[in-house]
């Protein structure tokens, strides 16, 4: 098994060998006794962790030394984990040492047990951060104009949209609101030959019906009361390129008749007109209702769906989206950081609220929890609270089956930061087999080697 390294700052010899009998099983020990030798440490090994004691020389009474060799380390390699050791009384300079980036504090005496909890966490957002940073360096091969994803299901989604695009092929985008269903239309209307040709959006269940036909259509001069001129409609104004057909889910069953005599003949004629007009729009269309389930009420005509549906796209909800959460919600923070010229990152019980939350409102509400935790923080770091999201403790019955898949994805997550992504290892530590666990990371997605 591959353990974190840890580098301990420590001049008490009696406390060094206290921590090497209790830590040495988990992690791989470097020592320094003081500032200046920890910052050589840090640059030569690169450790993952740092267990630093704040009284240390010259004047081991005194936080200062300790926290000015914080400071150091924090500026030298802040991706490294620091836990602080304080001594009797030493709230305020846990406070000042948190304040200044380190991930955790403990109190002397040392209760090894609970040192090595909070080791083992730093430890674990240590290797989930990295992989973030993996994530961000390969992020050019797997961008789809903003979207961010590396997990399997959504890189087939990139792969599919790759060699349909080009094609004039109609696409049903299907997925939970919020999943980034518009974001999907406009890549593929951006990665065809459409491109330079303009992208009308209308959403259907936004417009009441008798408005919505003329929208789409477009209507003749006198067509109607307050007709006083003829209009062209989406679909005439998509000429050439792509028309995007949001909640497609909500058309009247007449509208569906005309839409599914528009994908036949691509031929429409406007409302109140004779002539039939040809015109040369892709569609592409989306919904977050169950179509196939709509087709069975009767409320969506068959014949309609299987036009639609040509290439059929599925969003997973954020929430089955794995490693993917976290790496968006790095790149909102990102973007709104720089907005905001703040300079945050998120805090550890951020990072968890954001992995165990559930996102009904998907990416968008991620967005929006992002942007609200980048105006509420009171440190240079984003808590859960500042997030506005709650978590639940409690699954309800309802959600059972994904509670449990929840915890069981949570748990495979845990045993590879623990094992740095060592199958063997991980599956001993999950008293499962070798073939459990590779089950296990296909189903939820998950990159052993990230782990790394
Ligand atoms: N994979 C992604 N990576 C980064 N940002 C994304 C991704 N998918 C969606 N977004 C962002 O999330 C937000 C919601 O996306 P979008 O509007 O495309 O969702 P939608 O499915 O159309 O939602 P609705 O059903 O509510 O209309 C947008 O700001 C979009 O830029
Ligand atoms: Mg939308």
């Amino acid at each position: 098994m591959i353990k974190p390294t840890l580098l301990i700052v420590e001049d008490e010899e009696l406390i060094c060998t206290q921590l090497k009998d209790g830590l040495r099983d988990d992690f791989t020990l470097l020592f320094a006794e003081h500032g200046r030798e920890a910052l050589s440490a840090l640059k030569r090994e690169q450790p993952a962790l740092v267990c630093l004691d704040l009284g240390l020389p010259p004047d081991p009474e005194s936080a200062e030394p300790g926290l000015e060799a914080l400071d150091q380390i924090m500026k030298a390699a802040p991706q490294t984990k620091v836990v602080v050791l304080t001594g009797t009384g030493g709230r305020v300079s846990a406070i000042r040492a948190v304040q200044l980036g380190a991930f955790d504090y403990h109190h002397k005496p040392i209760r090894l047990h609970d040192l090595k909890v909070a080791l083992q966490r730093a430890a674990y957002f240590q290797a989930i951060e990295a992989d973030v940073e993996k994530q961000r360096a390969g992020e050019a091969a797997t961008r789809c104009e903003g979207m961010l994803g590396r997990t399997s299901a959504i890189q087939e989604i990139f792969a599919v949209v790759s060699r349909i695009a080009r094609t004039d092929v109609t696409v049903l985008i299907q997925g939970e609101s919020g999943t980034g269903k518009e974001l999907l239309a406009r890549a593929i209307h951006s990665n065809s030959s459409r491109d330079r040709r303009p992208f009308v959006a209308i959403n259907c269940g936004a417009i009441p019906d008798t408005l919505l036909e003329s929208e789409l259509f477009g209507h003749e001069k006198g067509a109607y009361t307050g007709a006083h001129v003829q209009r062209k409609g989406r679909l005439e104004l998509a000429e050439g390129g792509t028309l995007f057909l949001d909640e497609v889910g909500e058309m009247s069953a007449l509208l569906q008749v005309k839409l599914l005599r528009f994908l036949q003949e691509r031929a429409i004629e406007r409302v109140g007109g004779r002539e039939v007009l040809r015109v040369d729009a892709r569609v592409v269309a989306a919904t977050n209702k169950d179509l196939k389930a709509e087709l069975q009420a009767g409320r969506f005509r068959e014949d309609l769906y299987y036009r639609l549906s040509v290439v059929n796209l599925t969003l997973p909800p954020l929430r089955d989206r794995g490693e993917d959460i976290v790496l968006i919600a790095n790149a909102f923070l990102q973007r709104s950081d720089k907005q905001h010229r703040r300079k945050l990152r998120f805090g550890s019980s951020a990072l968890e609220a954001i992995i165990h939350y559930a996102w009904p409102g998907n990416i968008r509400e991620l967005e929006n929890a992002v942007e609200r935790g980048v105006l509420m923080a009171r440190t240079k770091f984003i808590e859960a609270r500042d997030l506005g999201v709650e978590v639940k403790d409690g699954p309800d019955l309802a959600s059972l089956r994904e509670a449990r898949n929840r915890a069981e994805r949570n748990a495979l997550v845990d045993a590879l930061a623990k094992t740095r992504g060592n199958i063997t290892q991980g599956a001993r530590l999950l008293a499962v087999s070798r073939p459990t666990l590779h089950g296990l990371i296909a189903k939820y997605q998950v990159n052993a080697r990230d782990f790394r």
